[in-house]
């Protein structure tokens, strides 16, 4: 649905529920209220051998738990630096990690959720030093179905793909200020309802919870059904 139609169907909730005697909603049973996704955020590189493996698990876990419930999102891992001139922001794998993750996050800004992740999937799909690189991105982003100009994407990201424009830099500075205050401090670093439960450095480490596909998807189910207790 577009917003548009999103907002007159839930207009239309809203109305049919006035119309209905309040006794019958007046409990938490409600049918009409939205349900809490578990947030789940990676802390990546984009050009990161740790990261790719990462986002290929979630993936699989994504699909497992189904979409609806999870709110996924990768935070990138790298230091702000006044004397970059490029970026304002050294990455571990260069430059064209910078522009790779500035890609992503305006991307994950301008296109839907589903465009975004395939878009990301995309790029890792053609190995770990083509992500960044303008050619990929802009076929990438053909593939991923998302409207390049018309978007958004184009403008935050700059003309040349360089990932160089300022509004996606801002988006870079602040996706790592972000993973500083939450604690990220290597990638891949996986948080599922804002709690480290593990990180991949090499190989799997700090992983109480297990670090099969399977052991991600119950601990995103029992946060989903904490998250949502009380709720229909
Ligand atoms: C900051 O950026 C400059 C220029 O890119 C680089 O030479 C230097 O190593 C960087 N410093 C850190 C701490 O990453």
């Amino acid at each position: 649905m577009t917003v548009s139609q999103t907002i007159a169907f839930l207009s239309a909730i809203v109305a049919f529920a006035n119309a209905v005697p309040s006794a019958v909603y007046h409990d938490s049973q409600s049918p009409f209220q939205e349900h809490i996704r578990v947030p789940v955020e990676l802390g990546v590189m984009s050009r990161c051998p740790d990261a790719l493996l990462c986002e290929s698990v979630f993936d699989q876990v994504v699909k497992q738990v189904g979409p609806q419930k999870v709110d996924l999102s990768l935070i990138y891992v790298a230091t702000l630096n006044s004397t970059d001139t490029e970026f304002g922001i050294t990455c571990m794998h260069g430059p064209g990690e910078c522009a790779g993750n500035v890609q992503q996050l305006c991307v994950a800004k301008y296109a839907s959720p589903s465009a975004w992740w395939k878009f990301v999937q995309c790029q890792n799909s053609h190995g770990r030093y083509q992500v960044g690189i303008p050619d990929l991105t802009l076929q990438c982003a053909r593939a991923a179905n998302i409207d390049w100009e018309g978007s958004g994407v184009a403008s935050c990201i700059g003309p040349d793909v360089s990932g160089k424009a300022e509004e996606g830099k801002e988006l870079l500075r602040q996706s790592a200020l972000l993973g500083k205050s939450l604690g990220i401090e290597k990638s891949c670093t996986v948080l599922i309802n804002r709690k480290k439960v593990c990180v991949h450095d090499g190989t799997w480490q700090e992983c109480d919870g297990g670090h099969d596909v399977e052991d991600f998807v119950q601990r995103i189910n029992s946060e989903y059904e904490s998250l949502n207790a009380g709720r229909n």
